[in-house]
């Protein structure tokens, strides 16, 4: 059973910093705000979600839409610069363009992000690019139509791909792709991926495997660590230049001549920890101060009783100063905080 916090039970160290950005133990300061804003989602990806026997939660413990844009006022008052919405399907909210357009026009918000699985973007797109979307990062894990149907468990390939296209024509400023290595199912196609960077100015980024789903299909031999994505990109293409890129995106590239880039995300190496910027707010509005991470603190709990901004943002602030220093850290952690929130899968978590 999940165990809400009650909003009482918030320990006297959560005021420990008092510093007006959002910083922790180990100097880092987190300007990077990811809002899960629905666990549900039209796919259900192998290494995500069961088949059947899922319980969405009710919309009731969701966030509503004055919260969500109430608790990124408060982290842009502490510094948050940068906001992601992520799911499940971000795009299944009914109110997500007016998700977006608060974030826009939210004072210190500089960059709103959606993290998608693409089927309804090319509905979307123009409406997304009109209000001030940044950038869109799409799933899409295979560009096998029956590999496709395999592991997203349904047969929408050509949607996905033409989500992408509408995205780069519309001209979002941002087009990445996700695409999760899976030995031995598409570690082949790594090399068609990276041909997609060719014309396009897309961000092709293969990322680690991690054991967020209720079914541990991560065990089964799938995963593929960050030196072997690595070794395989560096045979395919000896003279890989060197690019830019964000905090999650290591072994930055490009082909020569290429209008895209490649990147490797070490998602389950966690080599990435020593820069991790970003807060996460769960679907059903708990602070998470690290994907590894089962201690949360119910932002939503705390308004529905009343908090006021200075309380969340005194949360805020306590949740992130008591970050541990990696994912190891907060992995090892688990279950021995005051307030440990097990987690079935990544949709509830947000990625
Ligand atoms: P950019 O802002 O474009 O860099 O996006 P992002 O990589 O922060 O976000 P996205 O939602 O596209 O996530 C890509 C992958 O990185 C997903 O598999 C996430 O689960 C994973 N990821 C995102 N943040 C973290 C993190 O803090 N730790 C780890 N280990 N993985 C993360
Ligand atoms: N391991 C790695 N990435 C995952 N994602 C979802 N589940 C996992 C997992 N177990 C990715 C999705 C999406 C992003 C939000 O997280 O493919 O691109
Ligand atoms: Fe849906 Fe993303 Fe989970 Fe796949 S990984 S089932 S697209 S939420």
């Amino acid at each position: 059973m999940t165990v809400i916090p009650s909003t009482k039970a918030v320990p006297e160290s959560w005021a420990a910093s008092n510093d007006t950005m959002l910083v922790d133990r180990h100097n880092r300061t987190f300007t990077y705000m990811r809002v899960a804003v629905t666990d549900r989602c039209q796919l259900r990806c192998i290494y995500c979600m069961p088949a059947e026997g899922i319980d969405f939660t009710p919309n009731e413990r969701l966030l509503k839409s004055d919260e969500i844009l109430r608790i990124i006022g408060v982290g842009a008052a502490l510094g948050v610069n940068k906001i992601r919405f992520t799911g499940g399907e971000p795009l299944l909210r009914a109110d997500i363009l007016d998700l977006i357009r608060g974030s826009v026009s939210t004072p210190g918000i500089t960059s709103v992000n959606l993290t998608s699985n693409g089927l309804r973007v090319k509905e979307l797109a123009s409406d997304l690019a009109q209000i001030g979307l940044t950038g869109i990062n799409i799933s899409l894990d295979t560009l096998d139509e029956a590999k496709f149907a395999k592991i997203t468990r349904r047969e929408r390939l050509q949607d996905v791909l033409d989500g992408v296209k509408a995205a780069l024509e519309v001209g979002i400023p941002s087009v990445k792709l996700n695409v999760v290595a899976l030995k031995g199912f598409n570690d082949d196609e790594l090399g068609a991926f990276a041909m997609l960077t060719k014309d396009d100015p897309v961000t092709v980024r293969i990322i680690e495997l991690m054991p967020f789903d209720a079914h541990q299909i991560w065990k089964t031999g799938r995963h593929m660590h960050a030196g072997e994505i690595q070794a395989t990109l560096e045979k395919l293409f000896p003279n890989l230049e060197k690019a830019t890129g964000t905090p999650t995106e290591h072994y930055i590239t490009r082909i020569p001549g290429h209008l895209g880039k490649m990147a490797i995300i070490p998602a389950y190496t966690r080599s990435l920890c020593g820069n991790c910027d970003r807060i996460r707010i769960t679907a059903d509005g708990c602070i998470r101060n690290c994907l590894y991470s089962d201690n949360e603190y119910s932002l939503r709990d705390l308004m529905r009783e009343g908090g006021t901004d200075d309380d969340l943002g005194r949360v805020l602030r306590g949740a992130m100063w008591d970050k541990e220093v990696d994912g190891w850290a907060s992995q090892r952690a688990k279950d021995t905080g005051p307030d440990v929130h097990h987690r079935e899968s990544m949709t509830q978590i947000g990625g």
